[in-house]
């Protein structure tokens, strides 16, 4: 499908289906440059369409991409703390370098490596997430995605039946446990206190209905312990099979935005950790209470 900008800041530009249940490419626009509201209405609708876009052979500096994502909402700020013990700035990067520039054999954050949705720990989540990809491996380090509105529809009825007004408790402090990494301080708890989302969302935009669930998840409401874990894994072996994914694989200038509100993603750790540099530059889109 080709589309016209309305002005001469923006070239026309295409949109390719990436040919599975997510994904689509779009080439055209230079995003370092202001675009226009007919352009930033296109791009959205697009995203609502295919729920992840790539826009490749970008350049964009910290504020640039700030300034692209504000087109979608407020920026995001981060409860997490870098190693050192600062925090991430609000524009951040992803990323296997440590603050002091050396690679670091494993992630320096586990977090963003497990099955999740941005900031499900949140009364109001994240809505969109954007990463530009400043440097990438030579091979491996994708962002894998899963179609959890597909996931939902795919769901057998008795499994429907029962997540349909099923709710889930929500926690960084659950998200730390559950992936391994250090325990969240005492004030980060208090800064983010558990919150409870339906474990099925209504996109408030198309109305379609998605599972969301993932690593950010302590229980569920309502059963014990056991059963919710239990449950857990049905859920998220049934929502990460290949027929719902759409695996993207890097290039250097890449912008990939996509909608936390229909998918759930994570880093892939197949790449050489130790010997060469992953660095993604990250904005995040504050979204809306889930309901
Ligand atoms: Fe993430």
């Amino acid at each position: 499908m080709q589309l016209a900008g309305n002005d001469s800041t923006t070239a026309p530009f295409d949109i390719t289906p990436a040919g599975g249940v997510l994904g689509a490419e779009i080439t055209g626009p230079d995003l370092s440059q202001p675009i226009d509201a007919a352009t930033k209405d296109t791009i959205y609708r697009a995203l609502l369409d295919h729920h992840v876009l790539v826009f490749r052979n970008q350049s964009l500096t910290k504020e640039q991409q700030g300034r692209f994502a504000q087109n979608y909402g407020e920026l995001e700020s981060h409860v997490g703390r870098l190693r050192n013990g600062k925090r991430y700035p609000i524009i951040n990067n992803i990323t296997n370098v440590d603050p002091d520039g050396n690679l670091v054999p494993e992630a320096v954050n586990r977090g963003p490596n497990h099955w999740h949705t941005d900031k499900s720990y949140h009364a109001k989540p994240s809505a969109i997430t954007m990463l530009h990809a400043l440097e990438v491996p030579s091979r491996g380090g994708e962002t894998l995605f899963v179609n959890m509105r597909r996931a939902y529809q795919a769901l057998p009825p008795d499994l429907k039946t029962q997540v349909d007004g099923l709710t889930a408790e929500h926690s960084w402090e659950a998200n730390r446990r559950n992936v391994g990494e250090t325990p969240a301080t005492p004030d980060q708890v208090r800064e983010r206190p558990p919150v409870t989302h339906p474990v099925v969302r209504t996109h408030p935009d198309t109305g379609t209905r998605a599972l969301y669930i993932g690593t950010h998840i302590d229980f569920f409401h309502g059963m014990p312990r056991a059963e919710s874990d239990a449950l857990m894994k049905t859920l998220m072996d049934h929502a990460t099979q290949p027929r719902f994914r759409y695996d993207h694989a890097w290039r250097t200038g890449d912008l990939v935005m996509w909608d936390n509100r229909s998918l759930m993603h994570r880093g892939n750790t197949n790449y050489a950790m130790a010997d060469e540099r992953r660095v993604l530059q990250r904005t995040v889109i504050i979204g809306t209470v889930p309901y």
